[in-house]
């Protein structure tokens, strides 16, 4: 088989614009978590009884702050969806930081993208709905569609870098940046590209969105007030997750190729597993039977042990049920192995006190957050985490950085409707 590594790396999130910098403040234990209180229009917020979000902050990208025409021309930014945006940009980030700009035709056409979102464009939906409503059919924009389908970003990558291999747009809810990173690796490994630029973009904070998720139960209500605490996995006070926004995007590559070329390699993609809950719709199984078959069949893939896993970015979005869930499956996987005679052996963080829930974009930003632990030997910090639950008895990096030597890190995605992936990354030397 084919061997397939990480050669490039690109980020927006709330904690900014570039990997770099997201990074170095999720490091330092910085919050990228807002409230939306005063967003307009009020009054619609006002009835939500969520009101906090992870939004990308605006400014310039000099100060690692987003303004779409630092990344696209105007008409793009008319054409363009938000997801489709903020993907483009951070695909240009992924490729510069790759160094890859295949211009030859044998090199476009062995280059692909694999890039989903989960939600899409939601604003679009609205507010074509209601002006159809009121001025009907000619109140609706040529654009509109071209603007709604979740694979334009794909395609708008493909296009404006002629990338012509493999173009593939992955929607699994929650799930979806890693299962495009993890089919993307399959796409190289089979041998239908050489390249493949893969990852998710998510852009839905729209009051409409919110009200749809509150009505599901599933965000935090009780910390509008206290934004930086909202989100708060594995802690005791959990009370639901934050929504957030943002893309990640890496660039893979054949290893070989990637050699030949004389490319920086962060890590080597080893594993990959999926798995369905079979359960329901959005309440995870209690054991979490789901997620760790997810965690077994990506360790199966890369021929590893559970032993061998030195970090696991957890999936955890800071709910009572899902977070419980993991760890149980985390803990039943993992203890028992040799190396892990306790429960506090096993390292595990999630990423997501600090950014939020980006949707389908989080299982890509974690995939890069889980590369660069095992690239730098720094494990990021689960925020907010006060007060474990008496049953969760891991070492889950509370509230500050630790360094450790990653050699495999695990980076767990669970999503609605009961879908499941892991990605196994190892070092590559
Ligand atoms: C949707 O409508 C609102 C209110 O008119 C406007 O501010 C916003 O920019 C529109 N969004 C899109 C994507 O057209
Ligand atoms: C698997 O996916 C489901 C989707 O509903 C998710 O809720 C759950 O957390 C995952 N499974 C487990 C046991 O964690």
């Amino acid at each position: 088989m084919r061997r397939v590594v990480v050669t490039g790396l690109g980020a927006i999130t709330p904690l900014g614009v570039g990997i770099r910098r997201t990074w170095t403040r999720l490091l330092a234990s910085e919050c990228g978590i807002v409230s939306l209180a005063d967003v307009q229009p009020k009054s619609r917020w006002h009835e939500i009884p969520s009101t906090v979000a992870g939004t990308v902050p605006l400014g310039s990208k000099d100060e690692g702050r987003w303004q779409p025409l630092d990344w696209i021309g105007k008409g793009d930014e008319r054409r363009m969806a938000k997801f489709s945006q903020y993907a483009i940009a951070a695909t240009e980030m992924a490729l510069a930081d790759a160094g890859w700009r295949p211009q030859k035709q044998e090199d476009l056409e062995m280059t692909g993208v694999c890039l989903g979102s989960g939600i899409g464009n939601f604003e679009e939906v609205y507010n074509t709905s209601v002006a159809y409503e009121q001025g009907g059919y000619k109140k609706v924009s040529p654009l509109f569609v071209p603007k709604l389908l979740i694979n334009l970003a794909a395609g708008h990558i493909s296009m404006k870098y002629g990338l012509q291999g493999p173009n593939h747009a992955v929607t699994t809810a929650c799930t979806t940046g890693a299962h495009a990173i993890g089919d993307a690796s399959r796409f190289i490994a089979f041998g239908d590209a050489n390249v493949m630029v893969a990852g998710g973009s998510e852009s839905c904070i729209h009051p409409l969105a919110l009200a749809g998720f509150a009505r599901s139960r599933s965000l935090v209500t009780a910390y509008n007030d206290d934004p930086l605490s909202a989100s708060r996995p594995f802690d005791r006070e959990r009370a639901g997750f934050v929504i957030a926004e943002g893309a990640g995007v890496v660039v893979l590559e054949e290893l070989e190729h990637a050699k030949a070329r004389g490319a920086d390699i962060y890590a080597e993609i080893r594993g990959y597993g999926c798995s369905g809950d079979a359960h329901h719709v959005t309440a995870p199984r209690e054991d979490g039977a789901g997620a760790k078959l997810a965690m077994k069949k990506a360790l199966q893939n890369a021929g590893l042990r559970p032993s061998e896993v030195d970090y696991i970015n957890a999936h955890a979005t800071s709910t009572p049920l899902g977070d419980a869930a993991e760890n149980a499956a985390i803990t039943s996987l993992m203890l028992g192995q040799e190396g892990f005679s306790k429960a506090s052996d096993v390292a595990v963080s999630s990423t997501k006190g600090a950014v939020g829930h980006l949707l389908g974009a989080a299982g890509a930003i974690e995939a890069i957050f889980s590369i660069l632990a095992v690239k730098e030997n720094m494990l990021p910090p689960t925020l907010n985490l006060h007060n474990q639950d008496d049953s969760f008895k891991c070492n889950y990096i509370p509230l500050t950085a630790q360094e450790k030597t990653v050699n495999v890190a695990l980076s767990n995605s669970f999503g609605f409707g009961g879908t499941n992936a892991s990605l196994a990354f190892s070092k590559y030397e």
